[in-house]
């Protein structure tokens, strides 16, 4: 059984008259430690796609399964549970809270599920220290450089040890250098934490670190290209 197994999805939007088919019937199978990348043109379904994984959004039509478990059949209750235990976020603009230093903001996943303070600083730190972050605990995210901020939401996404993390554009606002680091971040989670991970990119040398790329155009799945060793190879030679 597949981890998380999407048949048929389908998602519009209406704005007005105007009505928009961002996905058009997509069927896609992760499997536990897979390491996803999704591509395509903007406009093509990508964030839409990515936002219906983590329960964040509902389809228009078609099922949705995590973990055999019926996602259209779930409570706004078990959904909210399902993203706080199950899936890490990281978005393209880091979404820090701009008032509290990077422990904190690690944290706050952990508030939410009532741990105590004292393991919420543990864990937190734990995280940051994994991140490469550990001298960095009370600096406000105004004090670090992007590619810092983004390894605080990583360690945020990660704090709560969930099997899934889903990336939109993670390394979209960082300079290339640290947009590997980040990629080697995620590559160690997937690799040898055993994370699945899917990450939505434009840039193909960060699609590369993922095991196979869909590609999307019109909020269909035009292909999916599997990266195997020698072209990971040729990346890494790069
Ligand atoms: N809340 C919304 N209301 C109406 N239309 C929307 C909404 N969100 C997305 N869309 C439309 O759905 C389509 C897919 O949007 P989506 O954000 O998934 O694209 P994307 O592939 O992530 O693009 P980008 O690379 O620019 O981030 C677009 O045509 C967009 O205009
Ligand atoms: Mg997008």
């Amino acid at each position: 059984m597949a981890l998380l197994e999407l048949k048929g999805i389908a998602r519009s939007y209406k704005t007005g008259q105007i009505k928009v088919d961002a996905l058009k019937g997509i069927d896609i199978s992760i499997e536990e430690g897979d390491f996803i990348s999704i591509m395509g043109p903007s406009g093509s379904g990508k964030s839409t796609l990515l936002n219906i994984i983590g329960c964040l959004d509902k389809p228009t039509s078609g099922t949705y399964e995590i973990a055999g478990r019926r996602v259209e059949k779930m409570t706004d209750g078990q959904l909210a549970d399902i993203r706080n235990r199950l899936i890490g976020f990281v978005f393209q603009s880091f979404h820090l809270l701009p008032d509290l230093d990077a422990q904190a903001n690690v944290e706050l996943p952990l508030i939410y599920r009532g741990i105590s303070g004292r393991e919420r600083r543990k864990r937190a730190i734990a995280a940051l220290e994994s991140v490469g972050l550990g001298d960095r605990l009370h600096h406000l995210p105004s004090q670090l450089s992007g590619g810092e901020q983004q390894r605080v939401a990583i360690a945020r996404a990660i704090v709560g040890d969930p099997a899934v993390i889903l990336a939109d554009e993670p390394t979209g606002a960082l300079d290339s250098r640290s947009g590997e680091n980040i990629m080697s971040i995620f590559r160690d989670l997937n690799h040898n934490q055993g994370k699945t991970i899917v990450q939505v990119t434009h840039e193909k040398s960060v699609a590369r670190y993922g095991h196979k790329i869909f590609h999307l155009l019109d909020g269909e799945i035009e292909r999916i290209e599997v990266v195997n060793d020698s072209i990971s190879q040729e990346v890494r030679v790069k």
